[in-house]
């Protein structure tokens, strides 16, 4: 048996879906554990490209579990026109399993996600609006529904008769619980468990019975460590656990069994929404990047804010989730800019540090020292199947000084580097899946 798990350790968007894709060919499940639809994980095959919200990225390839673990919060809706979707385009999702225990997006969780970021005047988090703090909110307290419920029509009915006039007292407050019917979503929602029980199950059970059969298993995360609900930039973050000690809780895998963790980060920084980013560039620069590395969210549209990778962002999702091994993104887009930088730590207080402070008063005053390294420009197919073949040694000198200053600071090993959206722009350094 072997399970691997890979791991955003930044603002999201450090190109997960395509590592997942790549690496899923030899595992018999790809699991989800966190996060909603605010997800967007982009995955190119050949000329066609594919962007998932909430079906694990292993579902592109044939013949391999798709599981949505108990961890996720599914809105029914954008997961059957997500099904749809792939459908038309030829892609069986009969490999779906579905957790029974998973709480579920309801209208209202959308409607307060939209009331609550537009009452907090210049304090918005610039959330993806699909209602992920409230439907998290209501599973920790005790008011969530769960996809069980979803086919079982009296206790659907039982719960949302109390729960809706608990949620249009609240909507009332903003002044806008008008359309809120209890009997509609009783209705809508039945009709979407008609469509999804077929593939609802103890997504729990299904693993442990992989794990005693010795298959691969992959885990794919969701958002990155910085925007964990402890640990990321608070309150500027989702409302799930994005890091490793949620994968055992968000799909009740035993934690003892997760054998091996890969980070991803861009070569530079990203992030969508608002909230502190020490090595952010200067809005010109920014946006070169932007369009450079096509750095458009695949949920909401918006453009990414860039920067230079930051190690002290890295080494803290290193240390929060035990990262093993890590995998560069978008190297291809870091060689067209001319000068490249890395922030190996911060100035605090005239002093050196390489922790990530959690008051963003502090986080504020941290200035980034940064190391300069060359281009090595654009890379031709050539250069890049000869990487390939040939793995490190054939690396440009470039790459190899930043991959090595790297792997000083932070003490782990890059196992692969991104050179492409597709499949094949992947260059693997050493081998990712345990043995
Ligand atoms: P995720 O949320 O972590 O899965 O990442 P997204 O899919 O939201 O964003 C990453 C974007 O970068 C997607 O458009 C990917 O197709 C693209 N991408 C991933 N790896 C690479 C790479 O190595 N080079 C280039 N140029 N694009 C990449
Ligand atoms: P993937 O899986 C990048 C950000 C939002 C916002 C904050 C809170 O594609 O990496 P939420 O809707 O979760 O309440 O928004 O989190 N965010 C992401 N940013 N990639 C993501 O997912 C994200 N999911 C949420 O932009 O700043
Ligand atoms: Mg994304």
């Amino acid at each position: 048996m072997s399970t691997l798990a890979i791991l955003g350790t930044q603002w999201g968007d450090e190109g997960k879906g395509k590592l997942v894709d790549f690496l899923a060919e030899p595992a018999k499940a790809v699991v989800r554990f966190q996060g909603g639809d605010n997800a967007g994980h982009t995955v190119k095959i050949g000329s066609e490209e594919f962007k998932l919200h909430l079906l694990p990225s292993g579902i592109l390839r044939k013949g391999k579990l798709a599981i949505i673990g108990n961890g996720v919060i599914i809105n029914p809706k954008v997961l059957i026109n997500e099904i749809d979707g792939l459908a038309k385009r030829g892609i069986d999702c009969s490999s779906l399993r579905i957790s029974d225990r998973a709480n579920l997006i309801m209208p209202y969780h959308v409607m307060l996600d939209g009331a609550e970021e537009r009452l907090k005047a210049g304090k918005q988090v610039g959330t993806t609006g699909r209602g992920i703090g409230p439907c998290y909110s209501d599973k920790v307290a005790r008011i969530g529904i769960r996809m069980c419920d979803l086919i079982d029509e009296k206790v659907l009915k039982e719960k949302l008769s109390f729960i809706v006039d608990l949620k249009k007292r609240m909507l009332r407050a903003y002044d806008m619980d008008e359309g809120l019917d209890c009997d509609s979503i009783v209705r809508e929602y039945l009709e979407y468990g008609n469509r999804l029980r077929e593939y609802v199950t103890d997504t729990a059970v299904l693993l442990e019975k992989l794990l005693k059969k010795d298959s691969k298993i992959l885990f794919e995360g969701a958002q990155g460590a910085l925007l964990d609900v402890d640990f990321g930039t608070y309150p500027y973050v989702t409302s799930s656990n994005t890091i490793g000690g949620n994968i055992a809780t968000g799909s009740g895998f035993p934690p003892k069994q997760i054998d091996r963790i890969l980070g991803i980060a861009k070569g530079y920084t990203t992030r969508v929404g608002a909230g502190p980013f020490p090595t952010e560039l200067p809005e010109s620069e920014s946006m070169e990047l932007a369009k450079a590395g096509g750095e458009f969210g695949t949920t909401t549209g918006r453009m990414r804010r860039c920067g230079w990778l930051d190690l002290v962002v890295v080494s803290h999702s290193i240390r929060l989730s035990g990262i093993d091994t890590l995998a560069l993104t978008k190297m291809d887009v870091l060689g067209k800019i001319d000068k490249i930088k890395i922030c190996d730590h911060y100035i605090l207080d005239g002093k050196k540090t390489s922790a990530f402070p959690a008051s963003l008063e502090q986080l504020s005053k941290c200035e980034p020292v940064y190391k300069s390294f060359g281009s090595w420009g654009e890379l031709s197919d050539s250069e890049i199947e000869k990487m390939k073949k040939r793995g490190r040694a054939a690396l440009p000198v470039e790459i190899k000084k930043y991959l090595e200053h790297i792997e000083k600071i932070l003490r782990i090993p890059v196992s692969a580097i991104g050179l492409g959206k597709e499949r094949d722009r992947t260059v693997i350094l050493r081998n990712i899946w345990p043995k």
